[in-house]
C-alpha cells in the first residue's frame, strides 16, 4: 500500500502541469500547418525551430512487411491516402520499415519485390492481383520504381500536405511483428543469445540500417525523427544483466544517428516491448551525444501484460502507466523528456450488440477511455495503431483484412466512427513550456 500511494502521488504530480494553451485552429481539409524544422526537445516538450511547442498527433502506417512497401497502395492512390491523413488532422505518420529495406530497397523494383514474395510464399495472387492494383491506383510506380523510391514518395507527399514522418525501425527481417520467436526481438550480440528471438537481429546490420536511413532522410525533409527499434523484448536468458545490452546498444545507435543527421529527433523505447523504462530511475541513459533530440516511446494495449488488469480500475491502470514509463514527464529529472505513446489501439469490429460499449468490446472500451484520459491528462504525444485497413500480404494471407485498421478494407474512410470520436479529445494542446 505504501508503494501504491507513492505512485498515485507521482501520477497526480505528472498531470498537474501549468500554462494552458489555446486549442489549435481548425484544420484546412487535406493540409495541416507544418512546423518550422528542425524539431528539438526542451524538458518534456518537443519544439519547432522557433521554440514553439509541436504536439505530435500521429498514426502508424506499416511499411515493414515482406514487400517492403507502405501498405494500401493497391486500394487507393497515395494522394487519396495522404489527403485523408491530413484532413483528419493527424500531423505526423510513424512509418515503419525493416532493416531489410535499407539493403534491398535502393535496387529492388516494386515488381521484383512482389514477384519474390509471391514465389517464396506460393501466393500467385500477390503478383497477379495485388500488384496490378498498385500500378492501376498509383501509375507513378513504373517498372523501375524501387521500394525505397516508394518510401521517398510517401514521405515527400505527406510533407507536401504538412504531415511529418517519424521513421521506425520495426524489424530486421521484413515480416509481421512482434512475438518472442520471430527472430527480431533482441540484439544477436547481447548476452543470452537464443535463435528464437534474435536470429535475424544482427546488431551490425541494424546499425548500418539506422545510419543509412538517417542519411537518406537528409534529402526527405518531412522526416523529423527516427525510432531506433520497435518493441525491444528479451526472451529466455536475455536481459539478465541489468539492462547492460540495452544501454550499450541504444547509446551506440543514438550517437550514430545523430552524427549522421543532426536534425532528427531520436526515439527510444524501453524493454518489455516498449513498456518498461523503469531502469532510467536509477541509471539515466547517456544521451549527451544527441542532446536536445531524445524522445521516449511507450506502447500500451489492452493486452499489455506490464500494466495492471482488470481494466475496470482505471486509476490503477494509470498508476501503472506512470510507474513503468510516464514518470519521464516529471520535470527536472535526469530522465525528463517528451514521451510519445507510439502505439495504442483496439480491434474495430467490436462484439457489442446493444451499443453499451459504443461498438467496441467491453475491455477495449474501458481500456481506450482510460488511456485517452491518461494521455489527455498529460497532454502527451501519440501515434495510434494503425491506418492500414488491409495488407498486401500478412502472415501468408493475401489482401489481409486488418480489423484494427483505422481505415476500412478499401482504405476509403474510418472503419469505426465511434473510435474516431473517442480519440478526438487527444488533439488539443492544453499545456506547454
Ligand atoms: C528503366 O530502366 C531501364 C534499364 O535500366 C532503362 O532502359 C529505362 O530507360 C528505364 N525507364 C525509365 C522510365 O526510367
Ligand atoms: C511468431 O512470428 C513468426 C513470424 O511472423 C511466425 O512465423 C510465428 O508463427 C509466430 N508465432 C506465434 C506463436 O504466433
Amino acid at each position: 500500500m505504501k508503494a501504491l500511494s507513492f505512485l498515485l502521488t507521482l501520477v497526480a504530480g505528472i498531470s498537474a502541469l501549468p500554462n494552458p494553451l489555446p486549442q489549435d485552429p481548425a484544420p484546412t481539409p487535406g493540409v495541416v500547418a507544418p512546423p518550422a524544422l528542425p524539431l528539438s526537445t526542451s524538458s518534456r516538450w518537443i519544439l519547432d525551430a522557433s521554440n514553439k511547442r509541436v504536439k505530435l498527433r500521429c498514426l502508424n502506417w506499416a511499411g515493414h512487411l515482406e514487400t517492403n512497401i507502405p501498405e494500401g497502395l493497391h486500394r487507393q492512390s497515395l494522394d487519396y491516402i495522404t489527403t485523408w491523413i491530413a484532413s483528419q488532422n493527424f500531423n505526423c505518420v510513424r512509418l515503419t520499415f525493416s532493416s531489410d529495406l535499407t539493403f534491398s530497397g535502393p535496387t529492388t523494383p516494386v515488381h521484383s519485390s512482389f514477384t519474390t514474395v509471391s514465389q517464396q510464399q506460393s501466393k500467385p495472387a500477390l503478383i497477379d492481383e495485388i500488384y496490378p492494383g498498385i500500378v492501376s491506383k498509383n501509375p507513378w510506380i513504373t517498372p523501375n520504381t524501387t521500394t525505397l523510391d516508394v518510401f521517398a514518395k510517401v514521405v515527400d507527399t505527406l510533407w507536401s500536405k504538412g504531415v511529418m514522418t517519424i521513421l521506425d525501425n520495426h524489424v530486421s527481417k521484413a515480416s509481421w511483428c512482434c512475438n518472442l520467436t520471430d527472430g527480431n526481438g533482441w540484439w544477436d550480440t547481447a548476452s543470452g543469445y537464443n535463435p528464437f528471438n534474435s536470429r535475424f537481429f544482427h546488431t551490425d546490420q541494424w546499425l548500418q540500417s539506422l545510419a543509412f536511413m538517417a542519411s537518406w532522410a537528409k534529402s526527405h525533409r518531412g522526416v523529423v525523427g527516427l525510432g531506433l527499434r520497435n518493441e525491444l523484448r528479451a526472451f529466455l536468458l536475455q536481459d539478465l544483466n541489468g539492462r547492460k545490452d540495452w544501454y550499450a546498444n541504444i547509446q551506440t545507435a543514438g550517437n550514430l544517428v545523430h552524427s549522421t543527421n543532426k536534425d532528427l529527433l531520436i526515439l527510444v523505447g524501453g524493454a518489455q516491448s516498449s513498456t518498461d523504462l523503469v531502469h532510467l530511475k536509477s541509471r539515466m541513459l547517456d544521451t549527451s551525444g544527441w542532446r536536445g533530440k531524445n524522445v521516449w516511446e511507450m506502447h500500451a494495449y489492452s493486452f499489455t501484460v506490464t500494466f495492471p488488469d482488470p481494466f475496470k480500475n482505471c486509476d490503477l491502470v494509470k498508476t501503472g502507466y506512470g510507474f513503468w514509463s510516464g514518470f519521464v514527464l516529471e520535470q527536472n529529472k535526469a530522465y525528463t523528456g517528451p514521451l510519445i505513446m507510439s502505439e495504442f489501439g483496439v480491434g474495430m469490429q467490436g462484439s457489442d450488440i446493444n451499443g453499451q460499449f459504443e461498438g467496441l468490446d467491453e475491455k477495449d472500451h474501458r481500456y481506450l477511455d482510460c488511456l485517452v484520459g491518461y494521455l489527455k491528462g498529460n497532454d502527451a504525444e501519440w501515434a495510434v495503431w494503425a491506418i492500414q485497413g488491409s495488407y498486401y500480404i500478412r502472415e501468408g494471407t493475401v489482401d489481409y483484412d486488418e480489423t484494427w485498421g483505422l481505415m476500412d478494407r478499401e482504405w476509403k474512410g474510418w472503419r469505426n466512427d465511434k473510435f474516431r470520436q473517442k480519440i478526438q479529445g487527444l488533439y488539443a494542446v492544453t499545456q506547454g513550456p
